[in-house]
Protein backbone atom coordinates (compact mmCIF):
# COMPACT_ATOMS: atom_id res chain seq x y z
CA UNK A 1 0.00 0.00 0.00
CA UNK A 2 2.03 2.93 -1.22
CA UNK A 3 1.74 5.93 -3.23
CA UNK A 4 1.56 5.72 -6.96
CA UNK A 5 5.03 7.25 -7.74
CA UNK A 6 4.44 10.50 -9.08
CA UNK A 7 5.82 12.02 -12.13
CA UNK A 8 7.37 15.44 -11.22
CA UNK A 9 7.07 17.28 -8.37
CA UNK A 10 3.38 18.35 -6.65
CA UNK A 11 3.08 21.24 -4.17
CA UNK A 12 0.69 20.53 -1.48
CA UNK A 13 -0.57 23.84 -0.35
CA UNK A 14 -3.42 25.45 2.24
CA UNK A 15 -2.63 22.48 4.80
CA UNK A 16 -4.46 23.89 7.86
CA UNK A 17 -2.59 21.82 10.35
CA UNK A 18 -0.03 18.97 9.30
CA UNK A 19 0.76 16.52 11.91
CA UNK A 20 4.12 14.79 10.87
CA UNK A 21 4.69 12.98 14.27
CA UNK A 22 8.48 12.65 14.25
CA UNK A 23 9.16 13.11 17.78
CA UNK A 24 11.32 11.02 19.97
CA UNK A 25 8.55 7.74 20.79
CA UNK A 26 8.46 8.65 24.99
CA UNK A 27 7.41 11.92 24.13
CA UNK A 28 3.95 11.10 22.01
CA UNK A 29 4.31 14.89 20.47
CA UNK A 30 2.24 15.23 17.47
CA UNK A 31 5.00 17.95 15.65
CA UNK A 32 2.57 20.07 14.61
CA UNK A 33 2.98 22.55 11.93
CA UNK A 34 0.44 24.44 11.39
CA UNK A 35 -0.13 26.87 7.69
CA UNK A 36 1.81 24.28 6.18
CA UNK A 37 2.76 23.00 2.54
CA UNK A 38 5.08 20.24 1.48
CA UNK A 39 6.42 18.93 -2.27
CA UNK A 40 5.92 15.13 -3.36
CA UNK A 41 8.21 14.08 -5.85
CA UNK A 42 8.42 10.25 -7.05
CA UNK A 43 5.78 9.07 -4.25
CA UNK A 44 8.49 10.40 -1.41
CA UNK A 45 8.10 13.93 0.57
CA UNK A 46 11.03 16.08 -1.01
CA UNK A 47 9.65 19.38 1.39
CA UNK A 48 7.96 20.29 4.24
CA UNK A 49 7.10 23.53 6.37
CA UNK A 50 5.40 27.19 6.88
CA UNK A 51 3.91 27.99 3.34
CA UNK A 52 5.38 31.21 3.39
CA UNK A 53 8.72 29.45 2.80
CA UNK A 54 7.36 27.01 -0.21
CA UNK A 55 9.08 26.71 -3.19
CA UNK A 56 8.11 26.31 -6.59
CA UNK A 57 6.84 23.09 -8.00
CA UNK A 58 5.95 21.89 -11.15
CA UNK A 59 1.98 21.38 -9.94
CA UNK A 60 0.01 22.64 -7.09
CA UNK A 61 -2.86 21.30 -5.04
CA UNK A 62 -4.89 23.32 -2.81
CA UNK A 63 -6.17 21.48 0.65
CA UNK A 64 -8.27 24.82 1.73
CA UNK A 65 -7.22 24.30 5.43
CA UNK A 66 -7.36 20.69 5.83
CA UNK A 67 -5.41 18.60 8.35
CA UNK A 68 -2.87 15.86 6.97
CA UNK A 69 -1.61 13.43 9.35
CA UNK A 70 0.66 10.18 8.13
CA UNK A 71 -1.60 7.64 6.45
CA UNK A 72 -3.07 5.19 9.32
CA UNK A 73 -0.85 2.18 10.24
CA UNK A 74 -3.28 -0.81 10.96
CA UNK A 75 -0.78 -3.22 12.42
CA UNK A 76 -3.81 -5.96 12.87
CA UNK A 77 -6.24 -7.49 10.29
CA UNK A 78 -7.44 -10.49 8.93
CA UNK A 79 -8.76 -9.55 5.63
CA UNK A 80 -8.04 -13.20 4.15
CA UNK A 81 -11.92 -14.74 4.17
CA UNK A 82 -14.68 -15.57 2.58
CA UNK A 83 -18.33 -15.52 4.94
CA UNK A 84 -21.07 -14.45 6.59
CA UNK A 85 -21.45 -13.92 10.30
CA UNK A 86 -23.31 -10.97 10.56
CA UNK A 87 -25.55 -13.41 12.80
CA UNK A 88 -22.80 -14.22 15.20
CA UNK A 89 -22.63 -10.21 15.75
CA UNK A 90 -26.62 -10.12 16.74
CA UNK A 91 -26.33 -12.75 18.86
CA UNK A 92 -23.76 -11.06 20.52
CA UNK A 93 -25.67 -7.70 21.08
CA UNK A 94 -28.54 -9.76 22.66
CA UNK A 95 -26.20 -11.97 25.48
CA UNK A 96 -24.03 -14.14 23.58
CA UNK A 97 -20.57 -14.65 24.63
CA UNK A 98 -17.61 -14.72 22.52
CA UNK A 99 -15.19 -17.77 22.40
CA UNK A 100 -13.64 -18.37 18.94
CA UNK A 101 -16.01 -20.81 17.94
CA UNK A 102 -17.09 -19.22 15.16
CA UNK A 103 -13.62 -19.10 13.44
CA UNK A 104 -14.58 -22.71 12.31
CA UNK A 105 -17.37 -21.28 10.41
CA UNK A 106 -15.05 -18.56 8.50
CA UNK A 107 -12.66 -21.47 7.86
CA UNK A 108 -15.21 -23.43 5.80
CA UNK A 109 -16.03 -20.71 3.65
CA UNK A 110 -12.40 -19.68 3.12
CA UNK A 111 -11.71 -23.21 2.19
CA UNK A 112 -14.22 -23.11 0.05
CA UNK A 113 -13.30 -20.26 -2.64
CA UNK A 114 -11.83 -19.99 -5.58
CA UNK A 115 -8.40 -18.34 -5.46
CA UNK A 116 -9.47 -15.31 -7.66
CA UNK A 117 -12.64 -15.05 -5.64
CA UNK A 118 -10.22 -14.60 -2.48
CA UNK A 119 -7.87 -12.22 -4.13
CA UNK A 120 -10.66 -10.08 -4.87
CA UNK A 121 -12.62 -10.17 -1.63
CA UNK A 122 -9.10 -8.96 0.02
CA UNK A 123 -8.48 -6.14 -2.47
CA UNK A 124 -11.99 -4.63 -2.00
CA UNK A 125 -11.07 -4.88 1.87
CA UNK A 126 -7.66 -2.84 1.11
CA UNK A 127 -9.23 -0.65 -0.90
CA UNK A 128 -12.33 0.07 1.95
CA UNK A 129 -9.33 1.02 4.37
CA UNK A 130 -7.38 3.11 1.94
CA UNK A 131 -10.23 4.80 1.03
CA UNK A 132 -10.19 5.79 5.03
CA UNK A 133 -6.93 7.21 5.25
CA UNK A 134 -4.85 3.57 5.90
CA UNK A 135 -1.73 3.71 4.00
CA UNK A 136 -0.08 0.54 5.83
CA UNK A 137 -1.31 -2.41 6.38
CA UNK A 138 -1.13 -5.84 8.16
CA UNK A 139 -2.61 -9.03 6.93
CA UNK A 140 -3.03 -12.17 8.68
CA UNK A 141 -3.51 -15.60 7.51
CA UNK A 142 -5.62 -18.28 9.72
CA UNK A 143 -8.99 -19.06 8.03
CA UNK A 144 -7.38 -21.69 6.23
CA UNK A 145 -5.78 -24.24 8.71
CA UNK A 146 -4.05 -26.44 5.88
CA UNK A 147 -0.96 -26.39 4.82
CA UNK A 148 -2.30 -25.41 1.10
CA UNK A 149 -4.74 -23.20 2.42
CA UNK A 150 -2.55 -21.01 4.95
CA UNK A 151 0.36 -20.79 2.06
CA UNK A 152 -2.44 -19.74 -0.72
CA UNK A 153 -3.86 -17.27 1.97
CA UNK A 154 -0.22 -15.43 2.66
CA UNK A 155 0.44 -15.75 -0.85
CA UNK A 156 -2.72 -13.28 -1.73
CA UNK A 157 -2.13 -11.27 1.45
CA UNK A 158 1.47 -10.46 0.14
CA UNK A 159 0.06 -9.29 -3.43
CA UNK A 160 -1.33 -6.52 -1.26
CA UNK A 161 1.69 -5.72 1.85
CA UNK A 162 4.65 -6.81 2.88
CA UNK A 163 2.89 -6.99 6.23
CA UNK A 164 1.81 -10.75 6.04
CA UNK A 165 1.45 -12.70 9.17
CA UNK A 166 1.50 -16.82 9.19
CA UNK A 167 -1.88 -17.89 11.92
CA UNK A 168 -2.12 -21.45 11.29
CA UNK A 169 -2.40 -21.37 15.08
CA UNK A 170 -5.28 -19.98 15.22
CA UNK A 171 -7.46 -22.43 16.62
CA UNK A 172 -7.28 -25.88 16.06
CA UNK A 173 -9.76 -26.56 12.71
CA UNK A 174 -12.94 -28.95 13.59
CA UNK A 175 -11.17 -32.31 11.79
CA UNK A 176 -7.98 -32.31 14.39
CA UNK A 177 -9.81 -31.90 17.27
CA UNK A 178 -8.77 -34.28 20.02
CA UNK A 179 -5.85 -34.27 17.89
CA UNK A 180 -4.55 -31.33 19.02
CA UNK A 181 -0.76 -31.97 19.78
CA UNK A 182 -0.37 -33.07 16.05
CA UNK A 183 -2.32 -29.98 14.76
CA UNK A 184 0.57 -27.73 16.80
CA UNK A 185 3.14 -30.67 15.00
CA UNK A 186 1.85 -29.92 11.63
CA UNK A 187 2.01 -25.84 12.75
CA UNK A 188 5.66 -26.47 13.72
CA UNK A 189 6.14 -28.32 10.66
CA UNK A 190 5.16 -28.53 7.31
CA UNK A 191 2.43 -25.55 7.75
CA UNK A 192 5.31 -23.14 8.36
CA UNK A 193 7.68 -24.39 5.98
CA UNK A 194 5.29 -23.75 3.73
CA UNK A 195 4.26 -20.34 4.91
CA UNK A 196 7.31 -18.79 6.06
CA UNK A 197 8.20 -17.47 2.78
CA UNK A 198 5.60 -15.67 2.34
CA UNK A 199 5.35 -14.15 5.84
CA UNK A 200 6.92 -11.64 7.63
CA UNK A 201 5.36 -12.18 10.97
CA UNK A 202 4.01 -15.21 13.04
CA UNK A 203 1.35 -14.79 15.45
CA UNK A 204 -0.70 -17.38 17.39
CA UNK A 205 -4.05 -16.96 19.16
CA UNK A 206 -2.75 -17.62 22.96
CA UNK A 207 -6.24 -17.65 24.60
CA UNK A 208 -6.44 -20.39 27.68
CA UNK A 209 -10.15 -18.89 28.40
CA UNK A 210 -10.96 -20.14 24.44
CA UNK A 211 -11.07 -24.15 24.23
CA UNK A 212 -10.33 -23.39 20.58
CA UNK A 213 -7.44 -21.47 20.77
CA UNK A 214 -3.75 -22.33 22.43
CA UNK A 215 -2.09 -22.82 25.70
CA UNK A 216 0.97 -21.24 27.22
CA UNK A 217 3.28 -24.28 25.56
CA UNK A 218 1.35 -24.88 22.73
CA UNK A 219 2.08 -21.32 21.54
CA UNK A 220 5.16 -20.81 23.15
CA UNK A 221 5.89 -24.19 20.68
CA UNK A 222 4.44 -21.95 17.71
CA UNK A 223 6.26 -18.96 18.11
CA UNK A 224 9.59 -20.59 18.93
CA UNK A 225 9.78 -22.45 16.10
CA UNK A 226 8.07 -19.36 13.74
CA UNK A 227 11.52 -17.47 15.31
CA UNK A 228 13.77 -20.36 14.12
CA UNK A 229 12.46 -19.64 10.95
CA UNK A 230 13.22 -16.24 10.94
CA UNK A 231 9.88 -14.87 11.11
CA UNK A 232 8.81 -11.98 13.66
CA UNK A 233 6.67 -12.56 16.75
CA UNK A 234 3.07 -11.59 17.56
CA UNK A 235 0.95 -12.45 19.76
CA UNK A 236 -3.21 -12.58 20.19
CA UNK A 237 -2.35 -12.84 23.74
CA UNK A 238 -5.31 -11.61 27.20
CA UNK A 239 -8.05 -10.63 25.00
CA UNK A 240 -11.25 -13.27 26.26
CA UNK A 241 -9.76 -12.95 29.85
CA UNK A 242 -6.15 -12.95 32.36
CA UNK A 243 -3.51 -15.04 30.96
CA UNK A 244 -0.41 -15.92 29.55
CA UNK A 245 -0.03 -14.12 26.40
CA UNK A 246 1.48 -10.56 27.41
CA UNK A 247 3.84 -12.08 29.90
CA UNK A 248 4.86 -14.79 26.94
CA UNK A 249 5.27 -12.13 24.24
CA UNK A 250 7.49 -10.08 26.53
CA UNK A 251 9.78 -13.51 27.09
CA UNK A 252 10.12 -13.89 23.70
CA UNK A 253 10.73 -10.70 22.71
CA UNK A 254 7.48 -10.25 20.28
CA UNK A 255 7.26 -6.66 18.38
CA UNK A 256 3.37 -6.82 19.67
CA UNK A 257 1.11 -8.06 22.15
CA UNK A 258 -2.39 -7.56 20.62
CA UNK A 259 -5.80 -7.12 22.62
CA UNK A 260 -4.36 -6.50 26.29
CA UNK A 261 -7.71 -6.54 27.50
CA UNK A 262 -7.18 -8.15 31.01
CA UNK A 263 -3.97 -7.35 32.67
CA UNK A 264 -2.58 -7.58 35.98
CA UNK A 265 -0.10 -5.28 37.97
CA UNK A 266 2.91 -8.36 36.53
CA UNK A 267 1.43 -7.68 32.73
CA UNK A 268 1.93 -4.14 32.95
CA UNK A 269 4.76 -4.63 34.52
CA UNK A 270 6.50 -6.72 32.17
CA UNK A 271 4.83 -3.83 29.19
CA UNK A 272 7.02 -1.42 30.62
CA UNK A 273 10.00 -2.93 30.81
CA UNK A 274 9.95 -4.61 27.00
CA UNK A 275 8.54 -0.65 26.10
CA UNK A 276 10.76 -0.31 22.98
CA UNK A 277 10.63 -3.86 21.91
CA UNK A 278 7.28 -5.05 22.41
CA UNK A 279 4.33 -3.25 21.84
CA UNK A 280 0.51 -3.60 23.38
CA UNK A 281 -1.85 -3.08 20.71
CA UNK A 282 -5.00 -1.98 21.39
CA UNK A 283 -8.26 -3.02 19.40
CA UNK A 284 -11.09 -1.38 21.04
CA UNK A 285 -13.48 -1.97 17.55
CA UNK A 286 -13.03 -5.76 19.26
CA UNK A 287 -14.56 -4.79 22.57
CA UNK A 288 -17.56 -2.88 20.96
CA UNK A 289 -18.23 -5.64 19.00
CA UNK A 290 -18.28 -8.46 21.35
CA UNK A 291 -19.51 -6.06 24.31
CA UNK A 292 -16.30 -6.96 26.63
CA UNK A 293 -14.84 -4.06 28.55
CA UNK A 294 -12.19 -1.64 26.79
CA UNK A 295 -8.98 -2.28 27.86
CA UNK A 296 -7.36 0.40 30.47
CA UNK A 297 -5.31 2.25 27.53
CA UNK A 298 -4.84 5.31 30.09
CA UNK A 299 -3.16 3.14 32.95
CA UNK A 300 -0.86 1.66 30.33
CA UNK A 301 0.00 4.85 29.11
CA UNK A 302 1.06 6.53 32.83
CA UNK A 303 3.41 3.52 33.11
CA UNK A 304 5.10 4.29 30.01
CA UNK A 305 3.85 1.19 28.00
CA UNK A 306 4.48 1.54 24.03
CA UNK A 307 0.58 1.39 23.03
CA UNK A 308 -0.44 1.01 19.46
CA UNK A 309 -4.48 1.29 17.94
CA UNK A 310 -5.23 -0.99 15.11
CA UNK A 311 -8.79 -2.73 13.70
CA UNK A 312 -8.38 -6.12 13.76
CA UNK A 313 -10.54 -5.62 10.91
CA UNK A 314 -11.73 -9.71 10.77
CA UNK A 315 -15.59 -11.52 10.28
CA UNK A 316 -15.85 -12.30 13.91
CA UNK A 317 -14.95 -10.14 16.77
CA UNK A 318 -14.37 -6.65 14.52
CA UNK A 319 -15.67 -6.14 11.13
CA UNK A 320 -15.01 -2.84 10.79
CA UNK A 321 -11.58 -1.44 8.46
CA UNK A 322 -11.99 2.05 10.14
CA UNK A 323 -9.15 3.33 12.01
CA UNK A 324 -11.12 6.63 12.63
CA UNK A 325 -13.83 4.59 14.24
CA UNK A 326 -10.69 3.13 16.57
CA UNK A 327 -9.48 6.10 17.26
CA UNK A 328 -12.52 7.72 18.07
CA UNK A 329 -13.31 4.79 20.62
CA UNK A 330 -9.88 5.07 21.83
CA UNK A 331 -10.51 8.68 22.92
CA UNK A 332 -14.30 8.29 24.21
CA UNK A 333 -14.22 4.53 25.73
CA UNK A 334 -10.17 4.31 27.17
CA UNK A 335 -9.08 7.85 27.85
CA UNK A 336 -7.08 8.35 25.92
CA UNK A 337 -6.38 12.02 24.31
CA UNK A 338 -7.11 12.62 20.50
CA UNK A 339 -3.07 13.23 19.85
CA UNK A 340 -2.32 10.43 21.74
CA UNK A 341 -4.91 8.04 19.74
CA UNK A 342 -3.75 9.35 16.80
CA UNK A 343 0.46 8.67 17.70
CA UNK A 344 -0.93 5.06 18.56
CA UNK A 345 -2.72 4.90 15.38
CA UNK A 346 0.34 6.07 13.48
CA UNK A 347 3.59 5.85 15.18
CA UNK A 348 3.04 3.63 17.42
CA UNK A 349 1.74 1.22 14.85
CA UNK A 350 4.29 1.23 13.27
CA UNK A 351 6.42 0.50 15.89
CA UNK A 352 4.42 -2.78 16.33
CA UNK A 353 5.55 -3.33 12.79
CA UNK A 354 9.62 -2.24 13.95
CA UNK A 355 8.92 0.17 10.82
CA UNK A 356 10.63 3.41 10.93
CA UNK A 357 9.53 4.72 7.57
CA UNK A 358 5.68 4.51 7.91
CA UNK A 359 3.99 6.73 10.48
CA UNK A 360 5.01 9.56 10.24
CA UNK A 361 6.04 12.34 7.49
CA UNK A 362 9.69 13.22 7.37
CA UNK A 363 11.63 14.39 4.48
CA UNK A 364 12.94 11.41 2.21
CA UNK A 365 10.29 9.14 3.75
CA UNK A 366 7.26 8.04 1.85
CA UNK A 367 4.16 10.30 0.99
CA UNK A 368 1.72 7.98 2.86
CA UNK A 369 -0.29 11.00 3.49
CA UNK A 370 -4.22 10.94 4.69
CA UNK A 371 -6.33 14.01 4.67
CA UNK A 372 -8.88 14.73 6.94
CA UNK A 373 -11.94 17.15 5.41
CA UNK A 374 -11.69 19.31 8.81
CA UNK A 375 -8.69 21.76 9.97
CA UNK A 376 -7.63 19.45 12.93
CA UNK A 377 -6.85 15.80 13.93
CA UNK A 378 -9.55 16.10 16.79
CA UNK A 379 -11.87 15.88 14.41
CA UNK A 380 -11.45 12.51 13.96
CA UNK A 381 -13.16 11.66 17.37
CA UNK A 382 -15.10 14.84 17.56
CA UNK A 383 -17.07 13.62 13.98
CA UNK A 384 -17.16 10.07 14.85
CA UNK A 385 -19.26 8.10 12.03
CA UNK A 386 -18.78 10.90 9.74
CA UNK A 387 -16.04 9.87 6.55
CA UNK A 388 -13.29 12.71 6.52
CA UNK A 389 -10.71 11.03 6.42
CA UNK A 390 -9.02 9.74 3.10
CA UNK A 391 -5.51 8.91 1.57
CA UNK A 392 -3.95 11.92 0.15
CA UNK A 393 -3.65 11.41 -3.75
CA UNK A 394 -1.09 13.90 -5.65
CA UNK A 395 -0.92 12.26 -8.36
CA UNK A 396 -2.87 14.06 -11.37
CA UNK A 397 -3.22 10.37 -13.48
CA UNK A 398 -4.53 8.62 -10.16
CA UNK A 399 -6.92 11.70 -9.22
CA UNK A 400 -9.69 10.41 -6.71
O1 LIG B 1 -8.37 -11.10 16.84
N1 LIG B 1 -9.00 -13.82 18.64
C1 LIG B 1 -8.72 -14.36 17.62
N2 LIG B 1 -8.86 -13.93 16.37
C2 LIG B 1 -9.66 -12.81 15.96
C3 LIG B 1 -11.09 -13.17 15.77
C4 LIG B 1 -11.30 -14.14 14.69
C5 LIG B 1 -12.75 -14.51 14.41
O2 LIG B 1 -13.59 -14.58 15.32
O3 LIG B 1 -13.00 -14.77 13.22
C6 LIG B 1 -9.44 -11.64 16.90
O4 LIG B 1 -10.33 -11.26 17.68
FE1 LIG C 1 -6.91 -10.63 15.60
Amino acid sequence: MTAAPAAGATLVTGIGELVTCVAEPRDRDLGIVRDAALVVEDGRVAWLGPAADAPAADRRLDLEGRAVLPGFVDSHSHLVFDGDRAAEFAARMTGERYDGGGIGVSVAATRAADDDRLRELVRRRVAEMRAQGTTTVEIKGGYGLTVADEARSLRIARELTPETTFLGAHVVPPEARGERAAYVELVTGPMLDACAPHARWADVFCEPNSPHAFTEEESRAVLVAARDAGLGLRVHGNQLGPGPGVQLAVELGAASVDHCTFLDDADVDALVDAAGTTVATLLPGVEFSTRSPYPDARRLLDAGVSVALATDCNPGTCYSSSMPFVIALAVREMGMTPGEAVWAATRGSAASLRRDDVGRIAVGGPADLAVLDAPSHLHLAYRAGVPIARTLVTTPSAAE
